[in-house]
């Protein structure tokens, strides 16, 4: 399974934050954005990834996580000139994906808690048909929304309905068998204009090849999609992490978790990160677990 992390997009409902830089790379309390939903794919057992984002933020990106080495995966990075939709992604990575199954998650979705990673591990098992989330939202309407039937399989799905069927989001992270990129190119753009996320999962859908999996309440998935939402995942990751001594999202832990870099790395890392927090927390990860 290969992994594709989508940060393009003109971010224009954070603007003035995202004039000069992608939202991705905007701060969630003491790491940027994009730390999360890498640190995801790197919990599904994920270790190839192709990170999408526009023209102008690439170099940043590139600046931030090179090509993966210092965490024991192969980054590649690809251009989305214009936000021409989600499952454009599919047919800009058409070439990275090759005939491998690739998950897909969008740069500004925070997934935290218990049962996470079992629910990774059974996205990352997909080899053919398409996998989905969903997750109990007060507000369903600003997102995708799957209604399910009384035997949990999927009724219906609608992109922002104004009258949601269920209180069920579909949250920015799915898996795909290698058909993906030929199901995407049947796709037609929708009335603003872009390859809808929502309608190549229908396309799954219409032929019995779409199933959902049920987030449970133990498990948070954060908006970041507007100042107050920026905000609350920020406040909520110092909360986790001060209480916890914990961190979420860091990424060499993660890599040296799933034994894909060794004491060398985590080492160079903390030198890499001066004199922050999270460096302290590396040399801390290093002295309690890693030296042990
Ligand atoms: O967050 C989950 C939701 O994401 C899903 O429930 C919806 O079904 C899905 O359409 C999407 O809704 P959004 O309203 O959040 O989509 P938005 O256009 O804001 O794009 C989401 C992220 O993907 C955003 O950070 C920018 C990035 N993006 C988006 C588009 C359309 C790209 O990189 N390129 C694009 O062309």
């Amino acid at each position: 399974m290969k992994g594709i992390v989508l940060a393009g997009g003109a971010g224009t409902r954070l603007h003035p934050l995202t004039v000069a830089v992608s939202k991705q790379l905007l701060p969630v309390y003491d790491k940027p954005m994009v730390y999360y939903p890498l640190s995801v794919l790197m919990l599904a057992g994920i270790r190839d990834i192709l990170l999408i984002s526009t023209p102008r933020d690439i170099p940043l990106f590139k600046h931030l996580l090179g090509d993966g080495a210092q965490l024991g995966i192969s980054l590649s990075y690809a251009e989305q000139p214009a936000p021409k939709g989600i499952a454009e992604a599919f047919l800009i990575g058409e070439d990275f994906i090759s005939d491998t199954p690739v998950g897909l998650i969008l740069g500004d979705n925070i997934f935290y808690g218990r049962g996470l990673v079992d629910k990774l591990y059974e996205g990352a098992r997909l080899r053919d048909g398409a996998m989905i989330f969903a997750y109990y939202v007060r507000s369903p309407e600003r997102y995708g929304v799957v209604e399910l039937n009384a035997e949990g399989q999927i009724a219906s799905l609608e992109e922002k309905p104004t009258l949601p069927k269920s209180n069920y989001a579909v949250p920015g992270l799915y898996f795909y068998g290698p058909d993906v990129v030929d199901m995407t190119k049947t796709l037609r753009p929708s009335a603003r204009d872009e390859l809808e996320i929502t309608d190549l999962n229908l396309a799954y859908l219409k032929e019995g090849r779409l199933r959902v999996s049920v987030l449970s309440r133990g498990l948070a998935w954060l908006d970041t999609g507007t100042n107050r939402g920026l905000m609350e995942a920020g406040q909520f990751v110092q909360v986790i992490e001060e209480r916890q001594s914990l961190k979420i999202a860091c990424l060499e832990e993660i890599a040296w978790r799933n034994g894909w870099i060794g004491a060398a790395e985590i080492e160079k890392a903390c030198g890499r990160m001066g004199a922050s927090a999270y460096a302290d927390y590396l040399r801390e990860f290093l002295a309690r677990e890693v030296r042990e």
